[in-house]
């Protein structure tokens, strides 16, 4: 796997089949912290669903300062977890990483904080019929690009995760996609802006009203 250095000196994957980084290259760890984590915030005790892992960052950027965290993480690719292990990570997130290194041997890991995270390997799409309702306080929706994986950003796909969302619960997400945030809106989410990080556009907010 061939990692490609980001502007904030934080490493993303080039995606061979999509044509396409993991993260944007003005920042994948800045992309993480801004356009999810601080974009709907996390409390100690959240149940999180990370829809498309990746390399995890959006996830330890939310174990960073929590605990007791239980978060559900969906991915297909297991050469990309595997990656975890190899990956050179910014010193500010080396303490949380270390626990994430293990992942693609046990697939459910325990940090010192309490927070745990389980590894779910296979389609999203139909990963997520297996997860219980009403049971997730945040989603980290990051899949490629509406252009490059359009059957990601369906209004089907986002009424599966609006069922397994709670009442008020909140979806992040990187696109603003007039069409993303049309189908949101017909799954039944509110949608707001969301920070402007990278580039002129803002991310989006889906909050399950
Ligand atoms: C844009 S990257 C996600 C970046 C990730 N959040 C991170 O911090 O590294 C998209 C991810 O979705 C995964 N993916 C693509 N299609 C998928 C599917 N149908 N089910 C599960 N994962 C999928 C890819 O393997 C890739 O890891």
């Amino acid at each position: 796997m061939q990692f490609v250095k980001t502007q904030d000196g934080s490493y993303t994957v080039f995606n061979q089949k999509y044509q396409e980084h993991y993260h944007t290259i003005s920042g994948a760890l800045e992309e993480a912290f801004e356009k999810h984590m601080n974009a709907i915030s996390v409390k100690d005790g959240f149940n999180i669903l990370d829809f498309c892992f990746g390399l995890g960052y959006n996830s330890i950027i939310a174990t960073k300062k929590h605990k007791k965290l239980q978060i559900v993480g969906l991915e297909n690719d297991i050469e990309i977890i595997k990656a975890i292990k190899e990956l050179e990570v910014p010193r500010e997130i080396e303490k949380e990483f270390t626990a994430f290194r293990n992942l693609a041997d046990k697939l459910e890991i325990t940090d010192d904080n309490n927070n745990t995270i389980k590894l779910i390997i296979g389609d999203a799409l139909v990963s997520i019929d297996s997860l219980p309702k009403d049971y997730f306080d945040r989603v980290f929706f990051d899949p490629f690009s509406p252009s490059k994986q359009p059957e990601m950003w369906s209004r089907k796909v986002f009424q599966k995760v609006y069922n397994v969302m709670k009442q008020g619960a909140k979806l992040s997400t990187y696109s603003c996609a007039e069409s993303v945030r049309q189908n949101l809106i017909a799954a039944g989410f509110k949608v707001m802006d969301g920070p402007i990080v990278g580039r002129k556009s803002p991310a989006t907010i889906a909050v399950k009203q």
